[in-house]
This record gives C-alpha cells, sequence and structure tokens, in this order.
C-alpha cells in the first residue's frame, strides 16, 4: 500500500477524497488526516474531518487542526459553495465522538515525514498553508517527501477569472510548495472539472443504498446546489476525489510533464498556476500536470468505493 497524509478542509469534496482513500478497495495507508483554513475556519474543518471519520469508522487514523490563517494574506473563505459549517447538506451529530490529537498538524506532518523511509505521499486538498509552514519550518523534510499530489489552479480560474480558490487563499505557500522540488502530480480545474457528478451520476450512487452512500448523495445534492447557484453549472466537479483517483489508479488520467509557476504579484492575477503548455520558458518542468481523466473509469471507482462499505 502507498502511505498517505490528507491535509484537508473539509468541504464536500474533500469528505469524497477521505471517503475513497479509506474504502474497502483503497490501495492506501491513511498515516494521518491535517487539517488547515480554507473552505471555512479551521475549527469548524477540523469537526467535519472528525465527523467524516466517524461515520466511516476511521477510529485509528490521528487527526490534527492545522493553520489558522494564511501565510501572508488575511484567511477568505467559500461559505457560498459548502455552507455555514463547511459540509452543510446531511444531517450531522453537533459533536463527533473524535477528537483530534494534541499536536499541530504541521508538527504532525514533519514528524510523520522524518520518521518514515521517504515513502509518504503528501495529499493536499485545501490551501498550502500547512505544507509551506512544515517545509519552512523544517526544510529536512523535503526530499523525504515522496510525492505531492495536490487539488489546485489551473489554466482558468473559479475565484478571480485567474486563480483557482486553494492556490489563491494562500499563494505565498503555494509558491514554496511549488519551487520546493518535491514531485507534484496536479490535478487542478482542467481536469477536475471533468470529474461532474450528474444527475444520472448521483442517482446511481444512490442506488447502492449504505449508509456511507447515503452521506455522499447527500453531499452532492446540496454541492451541485450552490455550484448551480453560484456558478451556473449542472452538477458538482468533485475536484478533491481526483488526487485519491489518482493514487488508486493512475490510469484514469492524462497526466503532461510541465513547469507551472504561482504568481503572487499581479494585479489581476495574484494566486494564478502559471501553466507553461507549450514549454516557452524552457523552465526545467516540475509537475505532473493532469489535464484529462476518463469519466467512465472515474465514476466507475467511486461506485466500487462507495459498494465496498456494504461489507
Ligand atoms: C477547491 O476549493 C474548495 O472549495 C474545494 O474543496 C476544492 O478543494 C476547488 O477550487
Ligand atoms: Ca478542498
Amino acid at each position: 500500500y502507498k502511505k498517505v497524509i490528507l491535509d484537508c478542509d473539509p468541504g464536500h469534496d474533500d469528505a469524497m477524497a477521505i471517503i475513497l482513500a479509506a474504502s474497502g478497495i483503497s490501495n492506501l495507508k491513511i498515516e494521518a488526516i491535517t487539517t488547515v483554513a480554507g473552505n471555512v475556519e479551521v475549527g469548524k474543518n477540523t469537526l467535519n474531518a472528525l465527523k467524516v471519520c466517524d461515520i466511516l469508522g476511521l477510529d485509528d487514523v490521528p487527526v490534527a487542526e492545522g493553520a489558522e490563517r494564511p501565510m501572508v494574506k488575511e484567511r477568505e473563505i467559500a461559505e457560498a459553495i459548502h455552507g455555514d459549517s463547511g459540509l452543510d447538506g446531511p444531517i450531522l451529530p453537533e459533536v463527533p465522538d473524535k477528537q483530534t490529537v494534541d499536536i499541530h498538524a504541521v508538527d504532525l506532518i514533519i514528524e510523520k515525514i522524518m520518521a518514515s523511509d521517504g515513502d509518504i505521499t503528501l495529499v493536499p486538498t485545501g490551501p498550502l498553508t500547512n505544507i509551506a509552514m512544515a517545509m519552512v519550518k523544517n526544510p529536512r523534510i523535503v526530499p523525504k517527501i515522496k510525492e505531492i499530489v495536490l487539488m489546485g489552479g489551473g489554466t482558468f480560474g473559479n475565484w478571480t477569472p485567474a486563480a483557482e480558490f486553494n492556490i489563491y487563499v494562500d499563494a505565498e505557500a503555494a509558491k514554496v510548495v511549488f519551487e520546493s522540488g518535491v514531485p507534484i502530480a496536479m490535478f487542478g480545474l482542467d481536469v477536475t472539472h471533468q470529474a461532474v457528478a450528474t444527475d444520472s451520476v448521483t442517482k446511481e450512487l444512490d442506488e447502492i443504498g449504505n449508509p456511507v452512500s447515503g452521506f455522499v448523495v447527500e453531499l452532492l445534492k446540496f454541492f451541485a446546489k450552490t455550484y448551480k447557484e453560484v456558478f451556473g453549472f449542472d452538477g458538482a466537479p468533485i475536484h478533491d476525489a481526483c488526487t485519491v483517483a489518482y493514487l488508486m489508479d493512475e490510469s484514469i488520467f492524462d497526466m503532461r510533464h510541465v513547469r507551472v509557476d504561482i504568481e503572487t504579484k499581479g494585479e489581476f492575477t495574484y494566486g494564478m498556476t502559471a501553466v507553461d503548455t507549450l514549454a516557452v520558458t524552457g523552465r526545467e518542468p516540475n509537475v505532473n500536470f493532469a489535464c484529462g481523466l476518463d469519466s467512465d473509469k472515474f465514476w466507475g471507482l467511486f461506485r466500487e468505493a462507495l459498494a465496498s462499505y456494504s461489507d
């Protein structure tokens, strides 16, 4: 199996990434779940992570709370998309049973990476604050990180015309990460907007008929509603789940090795990922960029993963 740390801001699609990773067909071992300020305040994201763990029975996975705000900028949240709780839609208990571990996410990431044989993959599906902070606090982790498989960026934006939410919220952190030299697989909007849970997909998932698929269907209904309101979309892209799907089956995705740099100065382009598609910079490629996916395969994997919760 592959060891992963899921660094997230759950978040409807973050929750779906966790559900895939923890499923009975997964080849991943979740070493930890760490949370970060993103979709909503970090405390709310943490509560959501704990509740998702309760639903999935992830008793042994440590959950650690991380950064409360971006490295340089003021905090910005996306409650128009994820609701006030960050995970609106399904009815969840007020308080989770599971508790966080008593260590900051940044320190847990450092501890886990340093104690590893260089075999841990980081899977950030929120702003990159915790990852960058860990790299800044202890640069010795950098060569020991196997890979970073992240959701963020793209050749267009969803928060500004140029920038995707996760990168925009903490572009300085993204710059640290993208310039770190660690191999990066990037799942940006170009690919995640191909992972759309349409009504017919949601209906198929509903037919699986176990508590976890029921939970996912409630998440998708809320997510689709806000995507309709905010972007006028039919169906919601479940961005973050692409990262875990890739680790479970690389053959779902078309990848290209390209140079990606993070814009931290532009008046209209702050937080943009400058993807050098035509290799015009001559700069060393630093990112495995996901540009396409096989949607039948993707939803097939998702269905199988949800069905595995019936046993
Ligand atoms: C990203 O932003 C968040 O709202 C989602 O969870 C995802 O990680 C998409 O831009
Ligand atoms: Ca997210």
